[in-house]
Parts: structure tokens; C-alpha cells; sequence
């Protein structure tokens, strides 16, 4: 086989696969002047919407200032606890936080994510929501999550930030809580050229609040209704992002390919603990943002892989949230921590070819023949 060259991730491609196209669009919104808060923007916004089923949804400066104007909106207050996943990044925490409230994080379940019975056992006195995050692009089991949520009466922010069309049940990330944060950073599967992010929600009170929150308390007629701040998200992001959203279904489905193949070429393999395949049950449609496995001697593999020109990584710092110390945590949670030690990501995107896959994997079954 011939050696290659595979990066984790080409972030110049973001840019130069559809060089042509951005370049026209950044002609045509610098001939409009179209730069804030323009129709470009208001066209994205109601494409979020149709397209994930919400009845709002706006843009924002990025998916974390979305989840923490999520909770100003709900209106956390000093010491109100939510419970959130540790197998997340630090921004979900970090947006409780800086809304004013204390982030619990707590174990994962048997699917890496959110673990439904550990967040029921994590409620106290002081907890008023729970933030799951739809890691890698697949969504938590909702309804148990919904349920609990019902049952003690707690507030839900979804953390969508890496799960725009993903689905559990046949409904979209986002749309099962009160709110949720999308992410279009430009490694997302639906990536602007910097900064972006979005809010959708399907609470038209809750909306309203949160609008006027990102544009200095504003609401959509432009009247000053109380205190806020910016968080917009450029008109100009939004224009490329509505033409990528025209895209959107296919680069789903090639990310869907790819993690069958790897499920194919790498499903034998006892070393490691694959993310589950695409058809693996009828509820989720995953959307993977990245692909995600756990591996026998991780350190070694990720080494083993670079000497052959294939980036991976160790996501997060390679901690789950409460491991931060320095943030003042000091739970333990064996699940998170033993799934930190053993995870790795394969590259995952639109810029590796089959051949590229055929070569990671190979090399990933060469490591353990050694
Ligand atoms: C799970 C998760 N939450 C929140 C964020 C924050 O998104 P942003 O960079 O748009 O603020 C990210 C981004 O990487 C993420 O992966």
C-alpha cells in the first residue's frame, strides 16, 4: 500500500473546496453592505427552522454564548444547579457557569453520552435543569431525559452544538428541550468561516428573551425591551451558511459512508470499541460529527498512526469536565475517566476518500498484528 498523507483535519479545504462559490458570495454581500443583522441572516434563521422542525431559531456569535443566553433566558440564578454530561466540552459547563449557575456533571451511560439514571440521582434541592449533550452527533435517548425532566419539573437546554440533523426517533437534536445551541465552527458538519452559531427553540417566550438578549435587548422590531449584549452572528457567516445548508443532506450521508466503512473494515477487531454503525438501531440517526472509538494501548496507536501520516485525536485535553481540578470539581466519575483514557477520533469529513479510510484502516490493524 502506498504511504499517504491523512490529516485530522484540513482546515485550509474549509475555505478552498468551494473557493469560487465563497468568493461570490463575499462579492455579493460587500456590494450589498450586508454585513450585520441583514436578510442573509434572516433567510438562515428560517431555514434553521424549517429544517430542524423548531419554531425559532437565530443566529448567534457561537454555539457557547447560545447555551449560556439559553439559561440568562430561563433565568438561572445564583446556585441553581444544572446537571450536565462530563463526556462534553468544557463550554457546556462553562455556559451554566457564566449564566450564574453551578454545572454538575455527572457519569456517562452504555452509549457514551448522558446517563439518564445518573442524572435522576444527581437532583437535589438546588437543581432547576439538565443540559444532555448530543455528543459526536448522536442523540441521548430524550424521551427518558424528557420524563425525568417532567417528573421533578427541571428546565432542558440541549447542547446541539455538534448535532445539527441528527435525529432520535425521527426528531431533531434540539427540539426536544426548551432551547438548544447548534455550533458552525468551521470543523462542524455544518461549518462557517470563523465564529458562528445558532439557537432554536420552540418556546415563543423563551425566544423573545433570548433574542433581545443577543442584540442589546432589542427584540425583531428593533424596540430596546432590556438589558442584553451582542452575540449576532455575522450576516456574512450566514449567507455561507445557507449555502452550505443547500449541501447539507449530502455531506450527512458521505459522513454516514464513511463511518461504514470503517465499521466494516475495522468491526472485527476486539482491540477496539467502534461508535455505533448508521443502521445499528432504527431510533438514532447519527450525523457524526466526528467518529469516536476506544482503543486497546491508545497512546501507542495514536503514535503509531502519526509515524504514518495520520492525525487523530484525543478530544477536550483528553478530560472529561469534572477532571478539571483548577475549575474547582473534585467528584469522581470511573466511567468518563476510563473512556478519557481509551478514546480516540479517526479522521471524519468531507475531504478523506475511500482510499484514505482503506489506508487508516489498514494501519490501524498493523499497530495490533505487531
Ligand atoms: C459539545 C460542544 N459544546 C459546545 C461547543 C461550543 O461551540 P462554539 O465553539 O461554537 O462556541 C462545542 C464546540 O466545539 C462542542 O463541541
Amino acid at each position: 500500500m502506498t504511504t499517504r498523507s491523512v490529516p485530522f483535519f484540513d482546515y485550509p479545504r474549509v475555505y478552498l473546496d468551494d473557493r469560487e462559490d465563497i468568493l461570490r458570495i463575499i462579492d455579493d454581500v460587500g456590494h450589498r453592505g450586508a454585513f450585520i443583522m441583514q436578510q442573509d441572516l434572516v433567510e438562515f434563521e428560517a431555514a434553521l427552522e424549517s429544517y430542524t422542525g423548531a419554531s425559532h431559531a437565530v443566529g448567534v456569535a457561537n454555539a457557547t454564548d447560545g447555551l449560556e443566553l439559553s439559561w440568562m433566558a430561563i433565568g438561572l440564578g445564583p446556585g441553581d444547579e444544572v446537571i450536565c454530561c462530563s463526556h462534553t466540552m468544557l463550554a457546556t459547563a462553562s455556559a451554566i457557569k457564566t449564566a450564574g449557575g453551578v454545572p454538575v456533571p455527572v457519569e456517562l451511560g452504555e452509549d457514551n453520552l448522558i446517563d439518564p439514571d445518573a442524572v435522576e440521582d444527581a437532583i437535589g434541592p438546588s437543581t432547576v435543569g439538565i443540559m444532555p449533550t448530543q455528543v459526536n452527533g448522536r442523540t441521548c435517548k430524550m424521551d427518558k431525559i424528557m420524563s425525568i425532566a417532567e417528573k421533578h419539573k427541571l428546565c432542558v437546554v440541549e447542547d446541539a452544538a455538534q448535532a445539527l440533523g441528527s435525529k432520535y426517533k425521527g426528531k431533531h437534536a434540539g427540539t426536544f428541550g426548551d432551547a438548544a445551541a447548534i455550533s458552525f465552527f468551521p470543523a462542524k458538519v455544518l461549518g462557517c468561516l470563523g465564529d458562528g452559531g445558532g439557537v432554536i427553540t420552540n418556546n415563543s417566550g423563551l425566544f423573545d428573551r433570548i433574542y433581545q438578549l443577543h442584540d442589546h435587548g432589542r427584540n425583531v422590531d428593533g424596540e430596546v425591551r432590556s438589558w442584553g449584549r451582542n452575540s449576532r452572528l455575522d450576516n456574512l457567516q450566514a449567507a455561507i451558511l445557507n449555502y452550505r445548508l443547500g449541501e447539507y443532506d449530502q455531506v450527512i450521508e458521505r459522513r454516514r459512508a464513511i463511518a461504514s466503512m470503517y465499521q466494516q473494515l475495522l468491526g472485527d477487531m476486539e482491540e477496539l470499541q467502534l461508535p455505533p454503525a448508521p443502521d445499528a438501531d432504527s431510533d438514532h440517526f447519527d450525523v457524526y460529527q466526528n467518529y469516536e472509538l476506544q482503543a486497546k494501548s491508545r497512546d501507542r496507536l495514536k503514535q503509531h498512526l502519526a509515524e504514518n501520516g495520520i492525525g487523530t485525536l484525543i478530544q477536550w485535553g483528553g478530560k472529561g469536565v469534572h477532571q478539571w481540578e483548577s475549575l474547582g470539581f473534585s467528584v469522581r466519575l470511573p466511567k468518563v475517566e476510563r473512556f478519557f483514557e481509551r478514546c480516540i477520533m479517526l479522521p471524519m469529513n468531507m475531504f478523506i476518500s475511500d482510499q484514505d479510510i482503506q489506508f487508516v484502516t489498514e494501519k490501524v490493524k498493523e499497530f495490533y498484528r505487531k
